[in-house]
């Protein structure tokens, strides 16, 4: 039976018991910040579990597509060498919200194991939690189980909870036994040791409690059931093979892996590689296709670690070059069918693949050879050193666990503590270079006492009145708190606003607001009137620089629609990863692995302006987090919202959590254009844009430049590439022709009779140096020199303010072992401060101290006189 046909049959046997055919949720969980991946079927029925939701059933089944790695279901490090786990695999499940319980549940399971499937009874055994006699009675009394066939195992084995938070319960598990043949000893037996001759084929979990994150538990509103099956894992039984790994569902992978790298599979020990790659790359294309991107933190760093693994295993099949990529196509063809984003993302899932296999490639092979050389000196057992698993990690990006891995292979420990405690310095190295940053970069460093917030009152209005509650006064500055203000503070990428604070005493001008746990710090230079008058209690008229505002509104939308452009062109792995919102620009760096083109900026710059022309109203709302999420707004985990949180939509294409100012409508934008796009750090991309009548200035000064070049070049616009072209192409020439008359010039001076010489009996030594020459030219006029007729040696030289280059070289007549080239260059050499040597017939040499050229000439002349003369 292969995979598909006992997924249907899976499916169908419930859909025959009245269950909804619920599809698999995303492997990546947007949204919820508890779970890293996916990790059972229940996963998106977490709430209809604890009550807080309802659905028009309750009775589901599914086929979810999990990932077991980094979070609290991790099997990352038995991938390859056990024959039953994987990281992403399919799970079967069947689920009661509050129906059916322990009854249906395990005499279901029953028939469909046994006569659905056909396997046999006598393969298989039954755990229960060992408090639980409920199920082990409902086993024995009601599906007919021999006692002894039923083991009851403590809360490790079987008492299943989804994480640290949420539903849990006593599980009951099927075990299927594959024989004597496949026991790890005389003491293998189930709930015993850990091999794979019992093999967990099903988990049926009796939901009845769920966990808080304050560690209490309390009662689900109804028993409920959860069970899961791995169609890998059945697979293997029903398909009567010796590992996951050969089930239909990889075997061809495993081919494939084969094919590329040229090594064929082996079952045993030597094919643990194989098998890493064809699991990891399942769990990476699947979790990229479901938005995940390899990054430095929370399920990001999870994907890279295995991409990582993979790429070490890649390694030791000899694969130094990326190749997990190339096996994205083919996954795409394998499991498109069933799951159609394979093929729809298939594009972006190989190229941010390829790029991280090419990152991590560039120190691949440094840190193995790192690896190789320590461990080498090291006895088994002795503990590989901190620093040098730091060395790893931190120049070498091998992540601490593969450092590990590669030590247990060898048998060797790791000072994972003084690792830890090198990572943590260096955590407070840089936290205190980022803060210290901050404080020079003037951020307000006042103490300030005031503590109740500021009312903002600047979304809608420029200006206003105030008291003012706090006055802190420093040589010709003011900091000022105010009860209420229109004044924005600098906060989630926007700028904070200028402006005037004025009273009939004193008027003050703004040049930046700031806040501090919402009481608003506006920063003042006095303007005119009594500095004294600058007193708390005071009221006074507040007026926001409203040109500037405005602008400020343009950028910030436009980041907005930026944001959503960039998802729509280049893929939903994009991500913001900082913004800066000014008044007269637009920063926003994006997660993305490579260089966003030219033709992808001109498309988002063209999907911007189109919502600037639809002048579709901005639509901004408050309410609970938890609903914004449900209407999809994008927010990041990463940051902390309150539970009322501000909603800002831009009719159905963008929606996002802001607390920022913006514009009524889009018209108001006016103009958008790109005008910088480069690097920030590894998979973090710049963009810079101008809007409003920044746009047209820019445009307008592009326009001015392009006159005047064209005007300078006596050429149109039109023309204006190939002219250049023309130019460039006229000064190579020129270059060319210029070297080949200085060589020509070179030569012929010799033959004039430059430079210093001696000659006896037809034997001839030349010395002669020139300043800034070309060292091609040199070569140039040393090889004519070599194989004129005669026995001659020659020093050239080439001098300038930054030292000397010379060469010394012999014509071929000179007799072999009489002069050594390479000998007099190092002693000119040392003359001038300098090293180099070479050849007997041939060497080249230079030094710094210019001020000895005259001496080492001379030096090397007479030492090449001597050795040709006698
Ligand atoms: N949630 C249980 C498991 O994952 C049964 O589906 O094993």
């Amino acid at each position: 039976m292969r995979a598909a046909e006992i997924r249907k049959k899976f499916l169908e046997f419930f859909r025959e018991r009245d269950h909804e055919m619920v599809p698999s949720s995303p492997v990546v969980p947007l949204d919820d910040p508890t779970l890293l991946f996916a990790n059972a079927g229940m996963n998106q029925f977490k709430s209809v579990f604890t009550g807080a939701e309802t659905r028009d059933y309750v009775r589901a089944a599914s086929t979810q597509k999990c990932i077991r790695a980094g979070g609290k279901h991790n099997d990352l490090e038995n991938v390859g060498y056990t024959a039953r786990h994987l990281t992403f695999f399919e799970m079967l499940g069947n689920f009661s919200f509050g129906d059916y319980f322990k009854s249906d549940a395990c005499r279901w399971a029953w028939e469909l194991v046994t006569e659905g499937f056909g396997i046999d009874k006598k393969d298989l055994w039954i755990t229960v939690y060992h408090e639980d006699d409920e199920a082990r009675a409902v086993w024995r009394d009601e599906v007919g189980i021999a006692d002894d066939r039923i083991v009851g195992l403590g809360a490790a084995d079987n008492y299943w909870s989804m994480g640290d938070v949420g539903p849990c319960g006593p599980c009951s598990e099927i075990f299927f036994d594959r024989g004597d043949a496949a026991a790890c000893g005389p003491k293998c037996a189930l709930g015993v040791c850990d091999c794979d001759r019992y093999m967990e084929i099903w988990n049926l979990v009796f939901m009845q409690f769920e966990k808080h994150p304050d560690g209490t538990q309390t009662a689900l509103p109804k028993p409920s059931i959860d069970t899961g099956m791995g169609l890998e894992r059945i697979s293997m039984v029903l398909q009567q093979k010796e590992s996951v790994f050969d089930t239909d569902a990889l075997a061809a992978i495993m081919n494939e892996i084969a094919t590329i790298t040229g090594r064929p599979y082996d079952t045993g020990d030597a094919g643990t590689p194989h098998r890493v790659i064809a699991d990891h790359v399942r769990s990476l294309t699947f979790a990229i296709a479901d938005g995940a991107y390899p990054s430095n933190e929370g399920r990001g760093y999870v994907l890279r670690r295995i991409l990582r693994r993979a790429a070490r295993y890649g390694y030791k099949l000899g694969m130094e070059e990326a190749f997990i990529y190339r096996l994205v196509e083919f996954l795409g063809r394998e499991m498109g069918e069933a799951f159609p984003e394979l093929i729809e993302r298939q594009e972006v899932i190989a190229k941010l693949i390829r790029s991280e296999e090419e990152q991590f490639g560039r120190t691949l092979n440094q840190g193995m050879t790192r690896f190789g050389d320590v461990s080498d000196r090291l006895g088994k057992g002795e503990a590989f050193p901190a620093a040098e698993a730091f060395f790893l990690h931190d120049t070498c990006g091998f992540p601490i666990d593969l450092t590990e891995q590669m030590c247990r292979e060898q048998g060797l420990d790791v000072d994972k503590a003084g690792y830890e405690t090198l990572m943590a310095q260096q955590k407070e190295r840089s936290r205190k270079s980022t803060s210290a940053t901050t404080e020079s970069a003037g951020a307000t460093v006042v103490k300030i006492s005031t503590t109740e917030p500021t009312v903002f009152t600047g979304y809608q209005e420029f200006q206003g009145n105030g008291q003012v509650r706090e006055v802190l006064a420093t040589p010709g500055r003011f900091q000022i708190v105010l009860d209420a203000t229109p004044f924005y503070a600098e906060s989630g990428g926007q700028v904070g606003d200028t402006g005037t604070i004025a009273s009939g005493d004193f008027r003050l001008r703004v040049t930046g607001t700031k806040k501090q746990d919402g009481v608003f710090v506006h920063d003042c230079e006095l303007d005119g009137g009594d500095p004294e008058a600058v007193r708390a209690d005071v009221t006074v008229e507040t007026a926001v620089d409203a040109e500037r505002r405005l602008a400020i509104h343009r950028n910030h939308t436009a980041t907005h629609l930026v944001h959503a452009a960039l998802r729509d062109v280049l893929g939903d792995h994009v991500q913001q990863k900082g913004s800066l919102v000014a008044p007269d620009r637009l920063r926003f760096d994006v997660s993305h692995f490579e260089k966003v083109s030219a033709d992808e900026l001109r498309e988002v710059e063209r999907r911007v302006q189109e919502q600037i022309l639809q002048d579709t109203a901005i639509e901004v709302t408050e309410c609970d987090k938890d609903e914004a999420l449900a209407r999809g707004a994008m927010a990041f985990f990463g940051e902390k919202y309150g539970d009322k949180v501000r909603v800002v939509q831009i009719g159905d294409y963008s929606l996002e959590l802001c607390g920022g100012a913006h514009c009524a409508r889009t018209g108001e934008i006016g103009g958008f254009l790109f005008v910088h796009e480069g690097s920030v750090s590894s998979g973090v991309r710049r963009v810079e844009a101008l809007t409003g009548t920044g746009t047209l200035e820019r445009v307008r000064d592009a326009e001015d430049i392009l006159r005047d070049v064209c005007g300078s070049l006596k050429t149109d616009r039109d023309a204006l590439g190939e002219r250049i072209e023309g130019l460039l192409q006229e000064i190579k020439d020129l270059k060319t022709a210029n070297k080949k008359s200085a060589q020509k010039d070179l030569l012929a001076e010799i033959d004039g009779g430059a430079g210093d010489r001696w000659s006896e009996g037809g034997r001839e030594v030349i010395a002669a140096s020139w300043e800034g020459a070309d060292m091609d030219e040199i070569l140039r006029v040393a090889d004519a020199l070599k194989r004129r007729d005669g026995e001659r040696v020659f020093v050239l030289a080439s001098y300038d303010d930054g030292g000397v280059r010379f060469l010394v070289g012999s014509s071929a007549a000179v007799k072999k072992g009489q002069v050594h080239c390479g000998n007099i260059a190092r002693d000119g050499a040392k003359t001038l401060g300098g090293g180099g040597g070479g050849r007997p017939d041939m060497a080249q040499a230079g030094g710094k101290d210019v001020a000895k050229l005259a001496e080492a000439m001379q030096l090397m002349r007479d030492a090449a006189a001597q050795q040709l003369g006698s």
